[in-house]
């Protein structure tokens, strides 16, 4: 395997969204991700590359692709991996995000990987502590893991990003994964068209350059890729719904929807699903059209990369 070096590859100590890196910091993320695919499939799974390193996650939201994913990551390259359990931590005592990094850091950890339901929490981190900070999620703002791990699936299956249409569909307005998906897929050249009711799209998403649209048949219209969201309950602080059902209706991925993008398009899915209402349950099992699973398997190889590159 190539052994990069960092300070000629990367220049950033953090990665805290898509929209701080290069288009050849994105490019030398995914070819070492490329790298971890198939060690993902074999039977002996372990490196050293990380030996001696340590890594906490930090996890203030529930997840389970991302909190698992970076913690297999690190123990297959050989790092000591610590998942913080929050339930039992002090932060149950009042203990601040600010505080809780400086005890932290006072560990000497070599990376530090957060999730937090405020936006900008894992820049504010960055700051407090000597390591490497990873954001595995920060409120509606960035998930540049995810992102990064949607681009590896969509070459993987299409070879390309530039030129392809692609979709993003449902709560835009709570959505990091839409803004980390945005910001990656106009860089890489794709047409990114953006579908949500008028209470889930934000007012000036048109700034981003992607085109909106309400309705879901003439956005998902010749699309190679359609990427569904999840309605994120947790951060409405109001009724946004009449009900599931009628958001279903108009807004939830069916074969009658589906059938206006590209015949050979791909259904992708972050995750956890409400089957039922982002997505027909069928569809989302299609072995045919729907890589939800592949996006998964491929986030340990894109955590695998990124550990490796902000880690060393
Ligand atoms: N896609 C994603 O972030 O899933 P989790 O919330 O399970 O980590």
């Amino acid at each position: 395997m190539a052994n990069h070096n960092k300070a000629i590859k990367i220049s950033k100590k953090h990665l805290l969204g898509i929209q701080d890196l290069s288009i050849s910091d994105v490019n030398f993320i995914l070819s070492e991700a490329k790298q971890f695919i198939n060690l993902n499939k074999s039977k002996n799974k372990k490196l050293d590359i990380l030996r001696g390193k340590t890594q906490i996650n930090l996890f203030f939201e529930p997840s389970t692709r991302t909190q698992s994913s970076f913690e297999l990551a690190g123990k297959r390259l050989g790092a000591d991996v610590m998942s913080m359990n929050l339930n039992n931590s002090a932060i149950k005592k009042g203990e601040t995000l600010v505080d809780t990094a400086m005890t932290l850091n006072a560990m000497h950890p070599d990376i530090i990987v957060v999730r937090h339901q405020d936006s900008g929490a894992s820049n504010l981190l960055s700051q407090k502590v000597n390591c490497a900070v990873l954001n595995a999620g920060d409120g509606r703002r960035e998930h540049p893991t995810q992102a990064l791990l949607d681009a590896l699936t969509i070459i993987d299956r299409k070879k390309k990003i530039e030129g392809l249409k692609i979709a993003i569909c449902g709560d835009i307005v709570h959505s990091r994964v839409a803004r980390s998906n945005i910001y990656l897929l106009n860089m890489l050249g794709a047409e990114v068209n953006i579908i949500a009711p008028s209470n889930l799209m934000p007012k000036d998403i048109q700034k981003l350059g992607v085109n909106s649209f309400s309705d879901m048949k003439k956005g998902v219209k010749d699309c190679d890729i359609v990427m569904m969201l999840r309605l994120q309950n947790e951060r409405m602080t109001s009724s946004f719904l009449s009900s599931n059902r009628e958001y279903y209706e108009y807004y939830g991925l069916t074969p009658d929807k589906l059938n206006f993008a590209k015949e050979d398009a791909l259904i992708m899915h972050p995750g956890p699903m409400n089957r039922g209402i982002e997505i027909d349950t069928k569809l989302a099992d299609d072995i045919n059209k729907s890589v939800i699973k592949e996006q998964v398997e491929l986030g340990v190889a894109v955590r695998m990369a990124c550990l490796k590159i902000f880690c060393e």
